[in-house]
């Protein structure tokens, strides 16, 4: 029988929008989904432009959200959407998602998961009772060389863990350009539509992330400083934070928008007892190995040595570079594959969501406070 590709539904990602093309390039890269419908954007004429341009049937691009949910769930089972793609800004991701899942479909949700622990928690209840698949754009973890770094923790190769060093500095937000129109910028640096935290929510949630995955460990407090340098700006553009990890590893988190010239200076590096290791975003397909008893390895995607879990994740031979698009679309594949029961690698979704919202809120409530060291987990002690 013909495989077919899962239809995907997309709230967001309108003409003009960032990340929704990158989604659908990602999903398509595999031939594993197919955009069928979406609610693209809230202005008529941008909604039906992009979906003329995707080539959608008319009747499946939809004035709103809420109409897709009606018009996909009155479909067939055999034509309507498998899954919703949720990229709008933050403050729509906890609503769109529940009322997805409530409908019957699988949600591929944007970071961060939502604006509190509280909408987190509410998420994470709604795919347990309805029993459907929840991704969550953690892109990153989708990259190989992450999942080399990650695989060589967890077996043991660095010994154990002493030290976690993550930054990730953009320097996009440095001058107002959130009261000069820039649209991306104007809902991030709005807390009714961003959340509690600007940088932290935006990219903070991302270092963090990466940090517990690939280590392997959970933080248990931090003890932070957030800082607002853009004068008239209402949320945070500058992020650091202390982390003091379960079993004793410490940790420093540094995220900015707002360090002028930077682009996506995302940087991981881990130590263990025996050796570390360091990877950057913008150069994905090189992580860096430092032993305490013999010469530093490079390893290189596609190149020897690399692990099982690490190849599975690369399309092309060695040399042939492989960036974001391909990550992304590393979370799709695997998304694909846990919605058809087939094997599938692992995808973040609600867990991540959660620490990532306890995360922003032990931040916030550790900043704002006197005291050295917030718990990540409220009511544990500090
Ligand atoms: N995973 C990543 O690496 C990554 C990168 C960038 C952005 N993001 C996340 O993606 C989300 C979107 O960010 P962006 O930069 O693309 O924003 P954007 O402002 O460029 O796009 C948002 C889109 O949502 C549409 N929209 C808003 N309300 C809507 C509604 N009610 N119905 C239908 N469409 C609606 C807007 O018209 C627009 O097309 C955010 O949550 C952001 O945090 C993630």
């Amino acid at each position: 029988m013909t495989r077919q590709s899962l239809r995907l539904g997309m709230v967001g990602g309108g003409e003009g929008a960032f990340i929704g093309a990158v989604h659908r390039m990602a999903a398509a890269l595999d031939g594993e989904w197919r955009v069928t419908a979406g609610a693209f954007s809230t202005d008529s004429g941008r909604n039906a432009r992009t979906g003329a341009q995707l080539g959608l049937d008319p009747q499946r691009t939809y004035d709103t959200f809420d109409a897709m949910l009606a018009g996909e769930a009155s479909l067939p089972a055999d034509d309507r959407i498998d899954a919703i793609a949720v990229v709008t800004p933050n403050h729509l991701h906890a609503p769109m998602a529940i009322a997805a899942l409530q409908a019957g479909f699988h949600v591929f949700c944007e970071k961060p998961i939502a604006m509190s622990d509280a909408e987190a928690q509410a998420i994470a209840e709604t795919v347990q009772a309805t029993g459907r698949r929840f991704a969550l754009a953690f892109t990153y973890s989708g990259y190989p060389l992450i999942e080399e770094a990650r695989t060589r923790i967890a077996q043991g190769d660095l010994g154990a863990i002493r030290l976690v060093q993550v930054e990730y500095l953009q320097g996009w937000l440095s001058q107002p350009i959130d009261i000069q129109g820039n649209k991306q910028a104007e809902w991030r640096t709005d807390p009714a539509r961003a959340g509690l935290g600007g940088c932290l929510g935006d990219i903070g949630t991302h270092a963090f992330q990466l940090a517990e995955h690939v280590s392997g460990l959970l933080v248990q407090a931090v003890s932070a400083d957030l800082t607002i340098h853009v004068p008239g700006r209402r949320l945070d553009d500058d992020v650091s934070a202390l982390l003091r990890f379960e079993g004793g590893a410490r940790g420093t988190l540094k995220a900015s928008q707002v360090a002028a010239g930077e682009e996506n200076g995302l940087k991981l590096r881990i130590h263990g007892e025996r050796g570390g290791l360091e990877w950057a975003q913008m150069e994905p397909n090189t992580l860096t190995l430092r032993w305490l008893d013999r010469p530093s390895e490079i390893v290189r995607a596609g190149g020897p040595g690399l692990q099982d879990s690490a190849m599975r994740l690369l399309r092309t031979p060695a040399g042939h570079p492989e960036g974001y698009i391909e990550a992304f679309a590393n979370l799709y594949r695997s998304f694909a594959a846990a919605i058809r029961g087939e094997e599938s690698t692992w995808v973040p979704g609600v867990p991540d969501g959660l620490r990532t919202m306890k995360f922003v809120e032990a931040v916030i409530a550790n900043a704002a406070s006197g005291r050295k060291w917030t718990s990540i987990d409220p009511g544990e002690s500090e």
